[in-house]
């Protein structure tokens, strides 16, 4: 059975004050994890993950970072380190987002040095893909998800590939209103699902959680949760305020699968 994971990625919002009060909301709604059956994670700017662990830690909800570099130390100015978001309380991070690949220089080649990095220092990587609107449009999602899949996680074991997890991001999805519909998210989620059977083993494949992550809002959320290959839901905009991210997290804990 594959627990449902519902992440918020806040991006660049919320300053350390911003972020206490969000995380405080957060807490009030979600004093009873448990009973939604839900893991629930928050991804904080660098800037409020002490902030926020120390605030969530007499609950159940988990921190997660939005990058990481993937060596432990050492003169790379600018980078935070898996040692240091251990450090800083984390359990989960978010690897390959859609944004890092566009504007940061995120390829499949550092994604797979992230990987290992993450996983030494005891973090599960959220592991980011998905096409872009041109990639739909010409019909190559299926090459795209591919080529990320098998790039992206090229060389790992298969004791470490069943410590990550995946979120279907379709690029033209995230932030734009757009969602994928739950047939089309489902056949994407589907596709990779086959394939890390191909790759890996049947075993392996079922076990591993798929987020979807392209404007989630609290009415689409239960749609497309409710999918059978859909285990939760990375959100962005919606992971803003503690009123649409509960409910999304509501909406998702009402799923029977
Ligand atoms: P939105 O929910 O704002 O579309 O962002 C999705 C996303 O990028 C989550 O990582």
């Amino acid at each position: 059975m594959r627990k449902t994971i519902i992440a918020g990625n806040w991006k660049m919002y919320k300053t350390i004050n911003e972020a206490i009060e969000l995380t405080n909301g957060l807490k009030r709604e979600f004093d009873c994890l448990e009973t939604l059956g839900l893991e629930v994670v928050l991804c904080p700017p660098y800037t409020a993950l002490s902030d926020v662990s120390e605030l969530i830690m007499d609950t159940d909800i988990q921190l997660g970072a939005q990058d990481i570099y993937w060596q432990d130390e050492g003169a790379f100015t600018g980078e935070v380190s898996g040692k240091m978001l251990k450090d800083a309380g984390c359990k989960f991070v978010i690897i390959g987002h859609s944004e890092r690949r566009q504007f940061f220089g995120e390829t499949n080649e550092t994604v797979n040095k992230k990987i290992p990095a993450a996983l030494r220092n005891g973090l599960t990587p959220i592991v980011c893909i998905g096409e872009n609107l041109s990639e739909r449009e010409k019909g190559a999602t299926f090459k795209v998800l591919t080529d990320h899949i098998e790039n992206g996680l090229k060389g790992l074991s298969t004791e470490d590939v069943q410590k990550i997890i995946i979120a279907y991001e379709p690029v033209w999805a995230i932030g734009t209103g757009k969602t994928a519909t739950p047939a089309q998210a489902q056949e994407a989620h589907k596709f990779i699902r086959d394939l890390l059977k191909k790759l890996y083993t049947d075993v392996i494949a079922q076990n591993i959680r798929i987020q979807y992550g392209g404007s989630v809002k609290p009415e689409n959320a239960f749609e497309l949760i409710k999918q059978p290959d859909i285990d939760g839901a990375l959100v962005g905009g919606a992971s803003l305020s503690v009123e649409s991210f509960s409910r999304i997290a509501k909406s998702a804990s009402e799923v029977k699968k």
